[in-house]
């Protein structure tokens, strides 16, 4: 028989199927919640902390006292972790403000809800990895606060409908000005005469954890780094990747029905890859 996943929710580990929540969570009625992803390998995780450090931002920012204390989130993490053991798996953990009869107004005493779910983390596959991922653009539809890891997703969601409608896998934000942003759950890179390109941290962006490797990693193989608003049409572009937690670092090699570069994996993508992949074996199996 399949063993059921084990879910945590406000103080208690039970079966996935028996995990609920009150109708009149705000998480529900109001997406007034924030949210962490973090990938884990043979039980060690990646960047644990930093994950945790980017909650309690987003907490802060949103005015949600955090939960528990981090150490005490992080052994909550690590215990669910220890009833779904997977090889390759993927953390989610949920704040919301908490449970209230409907009503904008925010009352400061509530209690915050806190669940936490383990899976298997997918990985791409070997012909992916090959041909590489397509994407398209549109115009970024979303808030102004894409540095808080906010549960209203209904734009990503949009957005990746869009991308399965039209057959790619990711859809790329655009500012007005047409410089790109992001993806609906990715950050974003180009190779320019050589810089690896991002888009600068702000409020446009998510500061992404893997984004983050990403750059110290092409930091130590002596590629250098720029963090700036960029064109696709900007001369000297041949690469492009996505990072994420769930990719690591993936390479986009068509992007609105135009090859990128030579329309195939680039030689930075992949050394970058491969220098992650490195690691994240390391961490495996350490
Ligand atoms: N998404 N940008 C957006 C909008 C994201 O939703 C994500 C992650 C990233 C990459 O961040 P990180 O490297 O910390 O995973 C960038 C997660 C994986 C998700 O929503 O499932």
């Amino acid at each position: 028989m399949k063993k059921s996943l084990t879910a945590y929710v406000n103080g208690t580990f039970l079966p996935l199927d028996d995990a609920s929540i009150h109708i009149e969570d705000r998480g529900f009625q109001f997406a007034d919640g924030v949210y962490e992803v973090i990938a884990c390998f043979g039980g060690n995780f990646l960047d644990l902390k930093l994950h945790l450090q980017r909650l309690e931002s987003s907490c802060q920012a949103i005015r949600i006292p955090l939960p528990c204390s981090l150490q005490e989130l992080e052994s909550l993490v690590q215990q669910a972790y220890e009833k779904n053991p997977f090889i390759n798996a993927m953390a989610y953990i949920q704040v919301t403000r908490g449970i209230a009869p409907r009503s904008h107004h925010v009352s400061e005493s509530m209690t915050p809800s806190l669940i936490i779910t383990v899976r298997d983390l997918p990985m791409p596959s070997d012909e992916k990895l090959a041909e590489g991922a397509s994407a398209i653009t549109l115009k970024d539809f979303r808030w102004g606060r894409c540095d808080i890891k906010s549960i209203a997703l209904l734009a990503s969601v949009m957005g990746k409908q869009e991308a399965a409608a039209n057959d790619v896998d990711e859809t790329f934000w655009l500012d007005c000005e047409g410089h790109l942003l992001e993806g609906c759950s990715t950050n974003l890179f180009a190779l320019i005469n050589g810089v690896l390109t991002t888009h600068s941290l702000g409020h446009h962006i998510l500061g992404g954890i893997m984004r983050k490797m990403v750059i110290r990693v092409a930091g130590k193989a002596a590629i250098r780094v720029e963090e700036r608003p960029w064109k696709l049409s900007e001369t000297g572009l041949t690469e492009c990747m996505m990072s994420s937690t769930t990719n690591a670092v993936l390479p986009v090699c068509r992007i609105d029905g135009e090859p990128v570069g030579e329309g195939k994996p680039g030689p930075v993508a992949k050394q970058l890859r491969a220098l992650i992949i490195n690691e994240l074996e390391a961490l495996r199996s350490s």
